[in-house]
């Protein structure tokens, strides 16, 4: 086995195969609708509907025939075979890598299946619209409701984890993720720092291409696999 503790930070790029909009491409989210409107605490606070229905329709259609495809799956296979440690980091509010068989994951921007209540700061599940009478169910507060998302200016969460897994790691790929947002855009020069090998793969050259050792682009769907098969052939 060459590696023996993988750390996987996956963007909105693996699971644009699955026909869910990514960001920053042609036709993504953020030529749709603004960050500042829907992705901050400000825009939440200046208009809470708007932002709610942006993320109802959002967990709506992620509950309506979207499925994981084979990058997903190419993932879950490798962390169920593989020898050593296998971590993901996910950028993705979706449940498709959960889906597609991954159980050593972590949602660091938050999980669009679940609400998160502001009065007692604990998240739920919750596969519904957030409206504005939505009950908490663990404190049974009305209307205090918001999806367990992190927006801009907010921490991402389980950092302190992914920073010491980052450290102790010796192969880290970046896959599917535009390298344009912190502080997932700076794992890579962590896991450089902690001599792991980089890769990544991606559709194309990502803002942070330069700090990778090794590249593979094309689809996730199409490279992800292979590069799986690799490591799991590997002696
Ligand atoms: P972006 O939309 O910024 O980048 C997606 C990346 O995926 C781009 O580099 C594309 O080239 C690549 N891509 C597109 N289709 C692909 C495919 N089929 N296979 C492989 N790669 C493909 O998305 P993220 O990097 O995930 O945060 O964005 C990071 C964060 O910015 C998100 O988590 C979100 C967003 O604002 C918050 O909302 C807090």
């Amino acid at each position: 086995m060459k590696h023996e503790r993988i750390v996987i930070l996956t963007g909105a790029g693996i699971s644009a195969e699955s026909g869910i909009s990514t960001f920053r491409d042609q036709g993504g989210l953020w030529e749709q609708y603004r960050l500042e409107d829907v992705a901050t605490p400000e825009g939440f606070r200046r208009n809470p509907d708007t932002v709610q229905a942006f993320y109802n329709e959002r967990r709506r259609q992620l509950q309506e025939g979207v499925e994981p495809n084979a990058g997903h799956k190419a993932l879950a296979r490798l962390e169920q075979h593989y020898p050593g440690q296998v971590l993901l980091v996910t950028q993705n509010v979706d449940d498709l890598h959960e889906r597609a068989g991954s159980c050593n994951l972590i949602h660091m921007h938050g999980d669009l299946l679940q609400a998160w209540c502001e009065v007692c700061h604990q998240p739920s599940d919750w596969h519904e619209p957030i409206e504005a009478d939505s009950v908490c169910p663990a404190c049974g507060t009305t209307g205090r409701l918001r999806p367990n998302v992190v927006w801009f200016g907010e921490m991402p969460q389980q950092m302190e984890r992914i920073q010491g897994e980052l450290a102790a790691c010796d192969l880290f790929l970046a896959v599917g993720t535009s390298g344009q947002v912190y502080p997932a855009a700076g794992f890579v020069e962590l896991a450089r720092s902690a001599g792991a090998h980089t890769v990544e793969l991606n559709l194309e050259a990502s803002e942070m291409n330069s700090a990778f050792d090794e590249h593979r682009h094309g689809r996730a769907g199409e490279v992800v696999p292979p590069y799986v098969e690799e490591l799991l052939g590997a002696p």
